[in-house]
């Protein structure tokens, strides 16, 4: 007996489809096989496996069907009397060719369903995975991935942070990641990549699910070591208790810099530019009490009616922890970290002041920085130490690699990435951070100000260089002394710390 399909399969359409359809299938088989069996494959070939080639595959099988309408279109229009009476598709299982179809669309059905279910199990994965993110756009995307694997949440997946939980914010998440697939392939990605970003899932509901409230933290010391543009690369350290939650854990987040994000604390803000560094009015709610209090900015305040044209944002973790993942550091600072942890050695006169003024350069490729970063060091020391270059040479040269090592790992001159790039809200040292809101300049009706008295967030409890430091016991702070001998009192306590700090500054 032969076995026989219907008389509208025969057609061409349907016929390529279905080639098209099983080479594909063959294709995603073989492909699983061989990173299945190797453990080998990278995201090109997740990409190709549960993306591309599955796409190709259901193109495949729909121009199956497709095929067969045409078809019978034209077996209608040819006059043929069966197609006639019966103008739509029907199944007759007593027809052997409809039953065989018929078998054949049920089988191939409850493969395709295991395949598809499977694979969209792999594809949901695999879009998920940090390697799909971080590696597959890698030009693209590798300022963030590299700053990312050296932050505290390395272990933590793209998704968990950009996508969070729940269908909807998975299927929103598809549909942008579409669009910018589509960015990447017509070359249309801004550089640097604009934050903040919108649309994105509120802080809160992402961050909370590892850091809840509840178990807020309690005060921390947060230790630095800082080396200065002298001949003698002079180190100066820094010890602070921040107060990052409140003196005793039962007062919870009543007092301390989390007291923002306590429950009955509603601050909102509006910002007159699109980095939300210009602050000038904030509105604080007490929940429980409905006590209301709006602070105005009294150097820069908002004209008559901007405030109905502006967004009002809430506080929530992003409007201070902006670079949890992804923070490019400063050359001064990532200098330090190379000095600090010994692999630039302090006995090379000046190493801090040049190391840090030659990755301060605008470079158009990290071939190009890298390149400049050696000869524009070996150039200083033959011009001003040639000794070092005779009898130190090699620890010059380690000096070089770290220093070039540091580099790619903070600056990204592809994506026009570095630390100026993305204003870091922590902090008040190379742009506003905190001081945005707490300047002394932000005063409410009754009287009240964001205060920027440094013991507010923190007690500076020893500084100074290491054989002589100023002490003074927990809880009580020293007044500040600004590293080096050029910034007096009046200098820091009259301007911003940025003022001076900012961009290119020390
Ligand atoms: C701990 C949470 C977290 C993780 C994990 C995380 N991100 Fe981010 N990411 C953020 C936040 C917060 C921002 C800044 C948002 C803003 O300023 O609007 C950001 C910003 C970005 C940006 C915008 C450009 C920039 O540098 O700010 C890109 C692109 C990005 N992330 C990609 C990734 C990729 C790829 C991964 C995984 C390799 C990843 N992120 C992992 C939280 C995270
Ligand atoms: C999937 C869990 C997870 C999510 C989501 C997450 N984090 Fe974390 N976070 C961690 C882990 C794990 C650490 C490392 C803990 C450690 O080092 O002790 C960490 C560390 C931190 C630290 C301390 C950094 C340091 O220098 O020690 C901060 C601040 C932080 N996270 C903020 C955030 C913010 C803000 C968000 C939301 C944008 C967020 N995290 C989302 C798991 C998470
Ligand atoms: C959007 C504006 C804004 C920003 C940005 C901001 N704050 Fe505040 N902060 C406030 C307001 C408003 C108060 C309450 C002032 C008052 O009523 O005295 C406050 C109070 C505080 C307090 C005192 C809480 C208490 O009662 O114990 C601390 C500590 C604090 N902020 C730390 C910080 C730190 C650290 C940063 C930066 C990482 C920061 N703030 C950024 C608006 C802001
Ligand atoms: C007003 C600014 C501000 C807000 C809002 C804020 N944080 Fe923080 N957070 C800080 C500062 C400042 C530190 C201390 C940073 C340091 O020591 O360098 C900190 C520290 C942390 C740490 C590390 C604690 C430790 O013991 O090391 C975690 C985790 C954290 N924050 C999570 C969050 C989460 C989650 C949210 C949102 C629910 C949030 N923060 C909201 C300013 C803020
Ligand atoms: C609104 C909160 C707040 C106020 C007010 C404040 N600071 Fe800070 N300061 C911070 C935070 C947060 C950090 C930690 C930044 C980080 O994690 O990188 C910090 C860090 C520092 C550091 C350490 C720098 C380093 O890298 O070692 C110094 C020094 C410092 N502050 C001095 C001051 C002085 C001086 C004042 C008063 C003019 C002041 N601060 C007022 C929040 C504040
Ligand atoms: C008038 C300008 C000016 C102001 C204002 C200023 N600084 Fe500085 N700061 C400098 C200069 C210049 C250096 C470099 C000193 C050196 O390396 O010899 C420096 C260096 C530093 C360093 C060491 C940096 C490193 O390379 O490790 C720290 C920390 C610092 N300043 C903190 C602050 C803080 C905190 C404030 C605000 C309270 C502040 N500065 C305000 C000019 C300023």
């Amino acid at each position: 007996m032969k076995f026989k399909l219907p008389e509208t399969t025969k057609n061409w359409t349907s016929l390529v489809g279905a080639t098209i359809a099983l080479v594909a299938l063959f294709i995603v088989i073989f492909l699983l096989f061989l990173t299945l069996a190797f453990d080998q494959g990278g995201s090109y070939l997740g990409l190709l496996i549960y993306i591309l080639l599955p796409a190709i595959l259901f193109a495949g099988l729909l121009m199956i069907p497709i095929g067969m309408l045409r078809k019978r279109k034209q077996l209608k229009d040819a006059g043929v009397q069966e197609f006639i009476e019966k103008p739509l598709p029907f199944i007759d299982l007593n027809n052997q060719r409809h039953r065989n179809a018929f078998g054949i669309f049920i089988v191939g059905t409850v493969i395709f369903l295991f395949i598809s279910a499977f694979g969209s199990y792999e594809a949901f994965h695999y879009t998920e995975s940090v390697s799909f993110c971080g590696e597959t756009c890698h030009n693209v995307m590798k300022p963030e991935f590299v700053a990312y694997q050296n932050s505290p949440h390395a272990r933590v997946k793209c998704a968990e942070c950009h996508v969070g939980e729940g269908v909807d914010w998975y299927v929103r998440s598809k549909l942008s990641g579409l669009r910018q697939v589509y960015k990447v392939i017509i070359d249309d990605i801004p550089k640097p990549i604009a934050t903040p970003i919108q649309h994105l899932r509120p802080a809160r509901d992402i961050c909370e699910k590892c850091h809840w409230p509840q178990k807020f933290y309690s005060r921390t010391i947060r230790t630095s070591r800082h080396y200065l543009r002298d001949e003698e690369n002079s180190e100066w350290d820094i010890d602070l208790v921040m107060k990052v939650g409140a003196r005793f854990d039962a007062l919870g987040l009543d007092e301390g810099i989390h007291w923002h994000i306590n429950p009955d604390v509603k601050i909102e803000y509006v910002s007159t530019d699109d980095k939300r560094q210009d602050i000038p009015w904030v509105k604080y709610t007490n929940l429980s009490t409905g006590k209301v209090e709006i602070f105005e900015s009294q150097d820069d305040p908002l004209e008559e009616g901007e405030l109905s044209s502006l967004e009002i944002r809430l506080v929530d973790c992003i409007d201070c922890h902006n670079r949890p993942a992804h923070n490019y550091n400063p050359p001064e600072f990532f200098i330090n970290t190379a000095i600090t942890a010994g692999d630039i050695s302090i006995d090379l006169p000046e190493i801090k002041s040049i190391a840090t003024e030659i990755c301060s350069e605008v470079y158009s490729t990290t071939d190009s920085a890298l390149l400049g970063i050696k000869s524009g060091i070996e150039e200083f020391y033959s011009e001003n130490y040639p000794e070092v270059i005779e009898e130190n040479n090699d620890v010059l040269q380690k000096a070089i690699t770290s220093i070039q090592n540091q580099f790619q790992k903070n600056i990204f001159p592809e994506m026009k990435v570095r630390w100026d790039a993305y204003p870091i809200n922590i902090g008040h040292i190379k742009s506003k951070g905190c001081f945005r809101c707490h300047n002394d300049n932000h005063i409410s009706e009754s009287g009240k100000v964001i205060s920027r008295d440094c013991n507010l967030c923190h007690t500076i409890n020893s500084q100074g260089p290491p054989d002589n430091m100023m002490t003074t016991s927990i809880n009580e702070s020293l007044v500040f002394v600004h590293p080096g001998d050029d910034v007096e009192q009046e200098d820091w306590e009259e301007s911003l710390c940025s003022d001076c700090h900012e961009g290119n500054g020390p």
